[in-house]
């Protein structure tokens, strides 16, 4: 039985096949040609927090493969507070073929994961948001040719997308940079138990976003304040202002440099309009490619 928790999980060649299959699954979605690979499979979607990429690439990409989807809020599945997570997956596992879930608290995954009867895919936590990264990497794949050698200057905190990046560019031979404000960066755990495994000084971390962008091929941000976070919104505004993806930064990388977010932007935030909006900004191509990653992740899983 394999999940789709971590990227960390997979290998470089499990990462490489499920992105030469999405390209696959991109060109045959384009070319309208029918698939049947999903026929009479169900697929649940738990979700604890909102979501629009996620959600929808999710039910549209079951669909296509001729599947169905089941959505189910958070609040009323309850889990862990309604029911425990084993009497949850026990009982789920035997009404679908797999389950998409959004939770607070990564745990959550695991307690499911442990005891589950059908794969699991991780449709974000607080830890990481593996669909997105695999997205992100497809991208960088169409966008350069090839993503190996490529560096990608993350600018903004070190959360759950950036995490998920981090490992996807490692496994994969890219260099990752991270500029965060003192406080923000990857946590000491991840850094020992993955960053120092591909190399002594993977990934780069500064505290200054100018000199990480200089060299990039790739800036990427996110928000500032994740779901889940809004606590500290007032704090985090104030110590990621000088962070913000905008023209001055953007004019510091080379002309051929794209930005990449795995939105929702905060438009103002973390980065600008013109940014957004410019010709560099892939953000667009790359929630494209949240679907087709998801198809090829399903089929892997299912098959
Ligand atoms: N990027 C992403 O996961 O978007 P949603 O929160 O809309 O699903
Ligand atoms: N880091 C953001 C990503 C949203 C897709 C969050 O967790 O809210």
């Amino acid at each position: 039985m394999r999940h789709f928790l971590n990227l960390i999980d997979l290998t470089a060649d499990e990462l490489n096949h499920l992105l030469t299959e999405s390209a696959r699954l991109k060109d045959a979605h384009s070319r309208r040609i029918p698939s049947h690979s999903l026929s009479g499979r169900v697929v649940g979607l738990v979700f604890e927090k909102p979501s629009l990429r996620t959600r929808v690439s999710f039910e549209a990409g079951v669909a296509q493969l001729g599947g169905t989807s089941l959505y189910l809020p958070g609040n009323e599945v309850g889990l862990g507070w309604r029911e425990s997570l084993a009497d949850f997956s026990h009982t789920i596992s035997q009404y679908l073929d797999a389950l998409v879930l959004r939770v607070y608290q990564h745990k959550t995954l695991d307690g499911i994961a442990q005891v589950s009867g059908i794969p699991i895919i991780n449709g974000l936590s607080d830890w990481s948001h593996p669909c997105q990264g695999l997205a992100d990497v497809l991208t960088v794949r169409e966008l350069f040719g090839t993503e190996a050698g490529r560096t990608v200057a993350f600018v903004g905190d070190g959360n759950n997308v950036a995490r998920s990046l981090a490992v996807g560019c490692g496994k994969l031979g890219m260099q990752f940079v991270l500029a965060c404000p003192v406080g923000y960066g990857f946590d000491e755990k991840f850094k020992a138990d993955y960053c120092k495994k591909v190399s002594p000084d993977f990934p780069k971390e500064i505290n200054d976003p100018f000199p990480a962008v200089k060299g990039a091929d790739v800036i990427y941000t996110d928000v500032w304040t994740s779901m889940g976070q809004e606590a500290e919104r007032e704090e985090r505004l104030k110590r990621f202002a000088p962070f913000q993806v905008n023209a001055e930064l953007l004019s510091k990388a080379s002309a051929q440099c794209k930005v990449l977010h795995c939105l929702p932007a905060h438009r103002g935030e973390e980065i600008t309009d013109d940014v957004m909006d410019g010709p560099a900004c892939a953000a667009f191509q790359q929630a494209g490619n949240r679907m087709h990653v998801q198809k090829a992740v399903l089929e892997w899983l299912l098959r």
